[in-house]
């Protein structure tokens, strides 16, 4: 366990985790992927209050109970060990407090919340309660990812130089998002939790955090394009950052909405370079099918290495997430990645980011805040 997890101490359970989901929309689709043929897990009930959604999941655990809230999960009496809560950003702290108090361990989506003070109620119930939560990030399980940390750590590169994301979200390509899931998404956009910075930039910045370590200070500088009548995107973006160790980070945010990606879920172009004294290394796409060369690749005196075999679909860091918590809900052994603590971290980098780009750009110690 992480010195830093919410919980001193942990019991595993010594048999197959019994699961409820709450929240059946749009990223249940991956996040099951974790749970399906999973001897580590019995789906016991889902939670929604669409009849539809219910149904329609109902068809991937015909034996779990289906409920239109937690409220009614908790009266049924139904034994629950874990729940995976999807619920949109607004409801989390709502949502993980009374799962906590239902005594249930918590694996909640990204982001962890909209501010801190949320973030740090929802801690707090988790230590009241005894359980544990967890804010899944499933790309620190991507493949191409874990290799490229795996190359900086080796040391190969030589010491770091500075660490590079690029992100491209396009309008056009992937599948398909419910109207009312890009409502919530939109709320959340007008007040000012953009969709690119903070909700897919979570990640973003929690690679930083994972390759390089604390960040003591962030400048960003958070643009608005009008894409329809009253609705803003929050590019173009740049944030720079500087690690406790050094280690520079730049990441740029572009919004290119009439370009096509060929994805098989959300449309995004990404790469993360991070560039060493004697060479770099390179991840070259993740969501989307952008660039079709090798995701990952080596460059070093004057020779390119790249990677055929890694498994780059990103539905499959969803799936090692969630066997992960699983696993670690079955043995307590492992970091959790991310434990709420370092979930907090995250948040942290976000919002300085924002307090940044309010102040004119000038440096911000995450630590800073509240
Ligand atoms: N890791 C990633 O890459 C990633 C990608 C997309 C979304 N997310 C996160 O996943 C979460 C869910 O996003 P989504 O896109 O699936 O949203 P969504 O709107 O498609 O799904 C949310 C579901 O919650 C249900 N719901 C609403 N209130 C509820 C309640 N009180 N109890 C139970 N269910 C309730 C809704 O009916 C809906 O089916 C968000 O936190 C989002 O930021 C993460």
């Amino acid at each position: 366990m992480s010195e830093n997890a919410v919980l001193t101490s942990f019991t595993p359970i010594d048999r197959p985790v019994r699961a409820a989901f709450v929240g059946l929309g749009r990223i249940y689709d991956l996040n099951v992927r974790g749970y399906l043929d999973n001897d580590d897990v019995r789906v016991v009930a889902i939670v929604d209050p669409k009849q539809e959604r219910r149904a329609q999941r109902q068809l991937d655990w015909p034996e779990a109970r289906a409920f239109d809230s937690v409220d009614e999960l908790a009266a049924s009496g139904l034994g629950v060990d874990a729940v995976e809560v999807l619920l949109p950003i607004v409801l989390h702290e709502q949502g993980v407090e009374q799962c906590l108090a239902q005594g249930w361990h918590v694996n909640l989506q990204k982001p962890f919340a909209n501010d801190l003070p949320s973030a740090q109620r929802m801690i707090s119930a988790a230590r009241l309660n005894g359980r544990q939560l967890r804010v899944m990030e499933n790309y620190v399980f991507y493949e191409p990812l874990r290799k490229l940390k795996e190359v900086v750590d080796s040391g190969e590169l030589g010491p770091v130089s500075g660490y590079h994301l690029k992100m491209v979200a396009s309008g056009r390509g992937g599948w398909e998002v419910p109207g009312d899931t890009s409502k919530w998404q939109f709320d959340e956009a007008r007040h000012g939790r953009g969709i690119l910075l903070f909700d897919d930039g979570w990640h973003k910045l929690s690679t930083a955090l994972w390759l390089f370590g604390p960040i003591k200070e962030v400048r960003a500088w958070v643009g608005a394009t009008e894409v329809v009548a009253g609705l803003e995107i929050d590019a173009p973006t740049t944030v720079v950052w500087e690690h406790t160790n050094g280690i520079r980070g730049v990441w740029d945010i572009t919004l290119a909405v009439d370009m096509y990606l060929r994805s098989d879920y959300y449309t995004n172009d990404e790469r993360w370079e991070v560039t060493g004294r004697r060479g770099f290394a390179r991840v070259n796409r993740c969501t989307a099918r952008g660039i079709q060369q090798p995701s990952f690749e080596v460059y070093l005196d004057g020779e390119m290495r790249s990677y055929h075999a890694l498994d780059d679909d990103w539905a499959s860091s969803f799936r090692d997430s969630g066997r992960h918590w699983l696993r670690w809900l079955r043995c307590g052994e492992g970091p959790l990645l991310w434990d709420a603590e370092e979930a907090m971290e995250v948040l942290r980098v976000a919002l300085s980011a924002y307090e940044s780009s309010a102040r004119g750009g000038v440096g911000i110690d995450p630590q800073s805040l509240g």
